[in-house]
């Protein structure tokens, strides 16, 4: 296996240059006016897929974007990997915020990547990360390692909540058969402390309309004496937290699973630096849930977040009014055993009951996706956890995280498949912000550590 290590340093330039070749296309899967980018990003990975030696590679038509399939079947005995990841990206703005073009990729060195970071939209998110895989593959293929069978399905929509994918799942149980589905779209902690996410946050997400009076009014003609729909609006967002930053939402916790005072202690093990963690925001404190720690915040606590609100007059200089509608975007990161849809449901009522009389509010679901924990106990997390020992030389630590992958709960519940995820970007890596990167040693190491999951995935599968 140390063949690895020389087949990436012939081929070091090459898996940069292709990746970069890949970030130029902007696969923003939320703004219709880059569909075509987003086809045309489909193509380019299909065609990876073909280099890689993959095959039965297509195009598989949904409802939405298309999902890339390919695929390297060597001995139907042996197990199956399904590799997960997404080619599509969030939407690169705030533009000036960017110290270069986000489909430009330039490579800057850092603090945390001496050896150097690719700057673009999807470097790490999932681009650079889906790309490991394919290169993993490559060189698993062409060196004749490969030591079980390799299915991808790469799709587009995952940045506006794989819509499309439940469907397809359905519609293609068989062809998607895998023991265990690999997928690398998170992170780890630190370059020097390897771990693996084994939790992933569900999520709710609503958007909120406020309306008062039927038109726009002179605030001094008509200013207190009317709902003013923006203060309305803060009043409820605000009462949705109390002074503990708990929920109010009635019901909110009802289904959430404690975590035991063992399971809290052993989490308190993992470093996790709190100053280091303010610097790197600069925040002069941090924020949430009394009675719990800052990475139980972000991992095992469900949350409520205003991701945007807006309303009357944002324009340059003072204009004197009251709008007549005010909106937010709102998220809730949820956490086992909430369900999206009750949790939509409890806010829904919630919001509704608080408003005043005198304003209209509407509440509009958008996406949702369920909570998933990975067991530790399984040969697919073994398979990782010596992989990992394999390139790093440390046992990697399980680590629940707090973004979320929907159609990770999916996978389970249609193809009856755990997901082992092996994220290699870090926190600071900049993933929905200006900036994105991924550090070239991260992509590098990823290709190196993969094909090692393969091999003690197949010994493990094989002996048992
Ligand atoms: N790759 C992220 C999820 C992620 C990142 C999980 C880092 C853990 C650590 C994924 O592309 C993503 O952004 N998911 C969205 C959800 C989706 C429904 C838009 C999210 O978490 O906001
Ligand atoms: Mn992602
Ligand atoms: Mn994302």
């Amino acid at each position: 296996m140390e063949q690895i290590k020389t087949y990436i340093a012939e081929h070091r330039d090459r898996f940069i240059n292709e990746l970069v070749e890949l970030l130029k296309l902007p696969s923003i899967s939320a703004d219709p006016a880059y569909s075509k980018s987003v086809l045309d990003t489909a193509e380019s990975v299909k065609n990876a897929l073909i280099s890689a030696g993959c095959e039965a590679v297509e195009i598989c038509k949904t409802k939405g974007y298309p999902v890339v399939y390919g695929e390297k079947i060597i001995d139907k005995t042996l197990p199956t990997v399904m590799v997960y990841g997404h080619y599509d990206v969030q939407p690169p703005d705030p533009l000036d915020l960017w110290t270069s073009p986000p489909f430009e990729p330039v490579m800057k060195k850092t603090e945390l990547h001496p050896q150097g970071a690719i700057f673009a939209r999807g470097a790490c998110d999932d681009k650079g990360q889906m790309y490991m895989h394919v290169k993993a593959v490559e060189f698993m293929i062409k060196n004749d390692t490969l030591p079980c069978n390799v299915k991808f399905m790469i799709e587009g929509e995952e940045e506006v909540g794989s819509d499309s994918l439940a469907d397809f799942l359905e519609a293609n149980k068989e062809k998607l058969a895998n023991d265990i589905i690999l997928i690398s779209d998170t992170g780890m902690m630190a370059n020097d402390i390897p771990s693996i996410t084994t939790g992933l946050r569900g999520l709710s997400y609503v958007e909120v309309e406020v309306t008062g009076p039927n038109r726009d009014l002179h605030s001094g003609i008509y200013g207190g004496a009317v709902p003013n729909p923006i203060n309305v609006l803060s009043k409820m967002i605000a009462s949705l937290h109390d002074e503990n930053n708990h929920i109010t939402i009635p019901g909110f916790y009802e289904k959430v699973a404690e975590l035991s005072a063992e399971e809290r202690n052993h989490m308190a093990e993992a470093p996790f630096d709190i100053e280091d963690y303010k610097k790197a925001l600069d925040i002069g404190d941090v924020y949430g849930e009394k009675g719990y720690s800052t990475p139980e915040r972000y991992s095992i606590r469900p949350t409520l977040d205003v991701n945007g609100i807006w309303g009357g007059y944002t324009g340059e200089g003072a204009k004197t009014v009251i709008a007549s509608k005010a909106f937010a975007k709102i998220s809730m990161r949820l956490v086992p055993d909430q369900d999206p849809d009750e949790i939509t449901e409890l806010f829904s009522n919630h919001f509704k009951s608080i408003a005043p009389a005198g304003v209209k509010v509407k509440v509009t679901p958008h996406h949702g996706g369920q909570p998933y924990v990975t067991p530790t106990d399984t040969i697919g997390y073994k398979a990782a956890s010596k992989a990992y020992e394999a390139t790093f030389g440390k046992t990697p630590i399980p680590e629940r995280t707090g973004g979320s992958i929907p159609i990770v709960a999916l996978f389970e519940q249609v193809l009856n498949s755990k997901t082992i995820l092996m994220g290699f970007g870090l926190d600071s890596d900049a993933i929905h912000s200006p900036n994105e990167h991924f550090g070239v040693w991260n992509y590098l190491k990823g290709i190196e550590t993969i094909p090692y999951f393969y091999k003690y995935y197949t010994e493990l599968s094989t002996t048992v």
